[in-house]
C-alpha cells in the first residue's frame, strides 16, 4: 500500500471535496439534514493528499478528524458550501462532490425558537430548494474548458445504473460515482459504480479508503489522457 501512489499521479494539482451533510437551520434549535457519515469523502480527501494533490476538504456537520496535510472548511449549510465551492473552485484542477447536499432549506428562519401555539396544529413550513454546487461548479467556465475535472455521487434506492446515467448527463460533469446498496451509511465498507461516456464499471466491494485510493487512480488516469 505504501508504494500505492508512487509516483505521486497527483503531484501538483489542487483537489477540491465536499463531503458530509449540509444543515438547514429552521430555528436556533432546529434544521433539516441528510443522513450522511462524510466517510467516503474524507477518504477521498486523504487519498487525493497521498496522491500528491494540494486538498481543500469542504466539510458539512461530521464528527470525523481531518486527514494529515487537508486543509479543512467547515460549513453548515448549502448555500455556505456554495460559496466556499465556488471560491476554492477558481483553482482546482480537479473537483469531487460527495456531500449530501440538503435539496431543500426552510424558506425562511425564524430567529427566535418557533412555540407551540397551544392549538394543537403542528406548524405550516415552507422550503425552496437548494442550488445545486456540483452542477454549478461544473458549468463554470474552467470546468468547461477541461481545466477543472468534476466527478459527482449519487446514492439511489432503485435504478442505479439508469439514474446514474441520467444524473450524469444532467449534471455535464465526466464522471458520477454511483454508491451501490442503500445500507451503506455510516460503514466502512462500500462499492462503487463508475458511471462516464463510455459505460459503466464496478469497483468491487472494499473498505472506502481502499475504494477512494482507486477512484482518485481513476481520476488522475482520466485527466492525464485529457493531456491535463
Ligand atoms: N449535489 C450538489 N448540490 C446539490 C445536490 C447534489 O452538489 N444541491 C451533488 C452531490 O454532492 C452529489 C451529486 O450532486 O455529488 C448527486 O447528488 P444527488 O442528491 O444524488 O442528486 P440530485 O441532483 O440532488 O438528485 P436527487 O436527490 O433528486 O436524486
Ligand atoms: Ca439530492
Amino acid at each position: 500500500i505504501t508504494a500505492f501512489f508512487s509516483p505521486k499521479v497527483l503531484a501538483g494539482q489542487q483537489v477540491l471535496v465536499t463531503a458530509g451533510p449540509t444543515f438547514e437551520a429552521l430555528d436556533p434549535i432546529r434544521g433539516i439534514t441528510n443522513h450522511s457519515s462524510g466517510k467516503m469523502g474524507f477518504a477521498i480527501a486523504r487519498a487525493a493528499r497521498e496522491a500528491g494533490a494540494e486538498v481543500t476538504l469542504i466539510a458539512g456537520p461530521v464528527h470525523l478528524p481531518t486527514p494529515r496535510g487537508v486543509r479543512r472548511i467547515d460549513v453548515l449549510s448549502a448555500l455556505e458550501m456554495l460559496d466556499a465551492a465556488q471560491r476554492e473552485a477558481q483553482h482546482a484542477s480537479v473537483f469531487v462532490a460527495t456531500a449530501a447536499v440538503a435539496d431543500w432549506r426552510p424558506a425562511s428562519h425564524s430567529e427566535q425558537k418557533i412555540k407551540k401555539d397551544g392549538s394543537g396544529h403542528p406548524p405550516v413550513l415552507h422550503f425552496v430548494e437548494n442550488p445545486d454546487i456540483l452542477a454549478t461548479v461544473a458549468k463554470s467556465e474552467r470546468a468547461r474548458d477541461g481545466q477543472l475535472f468534476c466527478v459527482g455521487f449519487a446514492a439511489e434506492s432503485e435504478n442505479l445504473i439508469a439514474h446514474a446515467k441520467a444524473k450524469r448527463e444532467r449534471k455535464g460533469i465526466p464522471l458520477l460515482v454511483g454508491n451501490i446498496g442503500p445500507l451503506t451509511f455510516g460503514q466502512d465498507d462500500n462499492s462503487l459504480l463508475l458511471v462516464d461516456a463510455d459505460g459503466v464499471r464496478e469497483l468491487p466491494r472494499a473498505p472506502k479508503l481502499q475504494l477512494a485510493r482507486e477512484l482518485i487512480a481513476e481520476v488522475a488516469a482520466r485527466r492525464s489522457q485529457g493531456g491535463l
